[in-house]
């Protein structure tokens, strides 16, 4: 069976692409291969000029802008200034096994970059979006556990990892709700998950377990890590798909439909998710 690959990507002109975390990494895969199917590709980074210097000589049609989408003041500031159609919001930026620290709102900070503040980011945006939001979460998130009394690690003894695979099981959860909710309202609107496997990025090289290093002879390159992400942002797919490379274990491998965990397929602890996730960031709608 041929495998997909970029270059089977659709023709993306007339189409506007929102990315976070977009400067490097699997971001910049992403970012590179929408904007040469024709995508006029928005990268929502902290550090815009070395985003610029990364896409200065790629073909096609590039916007930087200021995100740090762990500050909840930088994702209201972009959030605020969106104001025309999104056909596609990807939300990519992410941290693996960092140390505890809190975020300028007090939050924690791993938490906030890889879901808090896109949770924020995707409610703020959702009125311009007309096609998918797609979350970039991870195989990991079947090992997440949730504590609703204490989402943002106040009381839990922190430990990166645990907080990493929580972070990603939240992204699921909320997939799941998300696409609840768009469906109740009639939405055409889809929610998309996209697993990259693992790549071989520098997401864990700081990291202690750094599983990445450690089973690099199970690992994608990165092109192949970001097929995924591809893959949920332009194919026809059922809303709530989890796209992920179709290897042992959705490890490695060419981008395929396949299955989140159970726990991500829980509906209650996704809606009570939902509203612990409210509270903790304030006002969702603008
Ligand atoms: N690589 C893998 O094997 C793997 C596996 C499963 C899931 N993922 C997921 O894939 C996504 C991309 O990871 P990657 O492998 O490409 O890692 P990466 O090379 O370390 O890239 C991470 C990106 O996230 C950005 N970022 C971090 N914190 C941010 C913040 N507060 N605001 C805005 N951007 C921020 C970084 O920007 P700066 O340059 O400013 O730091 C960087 O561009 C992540 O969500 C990750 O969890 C990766």
């Amino acid at each position: 069976m041929t495998k997909w690959t970029a270059n089977d990507l659709p023709d993306l002109n007339g189409r506007t692409v929102v990315i976070t975390g977009a400067g490097r990494g699997l971001g910049l895969i992403t970012a590179r291969e929408l904007a040469r199917a024709g995508a006029h590709v928005v990268l929502g980074v902290r550090d815009t000029d070395k985003a610029r210097r990364a896409v200065v000589s790629l073909p096609g049609a590039f916007d930087i802008r200021t995100l740090d989408v762990a500050d909840l003041s930088s994702v209201r500031a972009f959030a605020d200034s969106w104001s025309r159609d999104l056909d596609i919001l990807i939300n990519n930026a992410g941290v693996m096994d960092i140390p505890a620290a809190r975020t300028v709102d007090g939050l924690d900070q791993q938490t906030a970059t890889n879901y808090t503040g896109p949770f924020l980011l995707t409610n703020l945006l959702l009125e311009h979006v007309t096609d998918r939001v797609v979350h970039v979460t991870s195989q990991l998130h079947r090992q997440g556990k949730i504590d609703l009394k204490d989402l943002d690690w106040r009381t839990r003894k922190y430990n990166g990892m645990s907080v990493y695979e929580a972070s990603k099981l939240a992204v699921v959860l909320f997939s799941l709700e998300l696409q609840r909710r768009l469906s109740a309202t009639g939405s055409e609107v889809r929610s998309v998950l996209a697993s990259p496997g693992i790549a071989r990025t520098s997401l864990a090289a700081h990291s202690r377990s750094n599983v990445i290093n450690r089973f690099k002879f199970l690992t994608n390159a990165p092109e192949l890590g970001a097929l995924s992400v591809l893959y949920a942002a332009t194919q026809d797919v059922p809303g709530n798909s989890y796209i992920g490379p179709d290897g042992l274990g959705g490890l490695r491998g060419y981008p395929a439909l396949r299955r989140q965990g159970k726990a991500g397929l829980d509906t209650a602890m996704a809606g009570d998710l939902w509203k612990a996730t409210t509270e903790l960031v304030g006002a969702v709608a603008r």
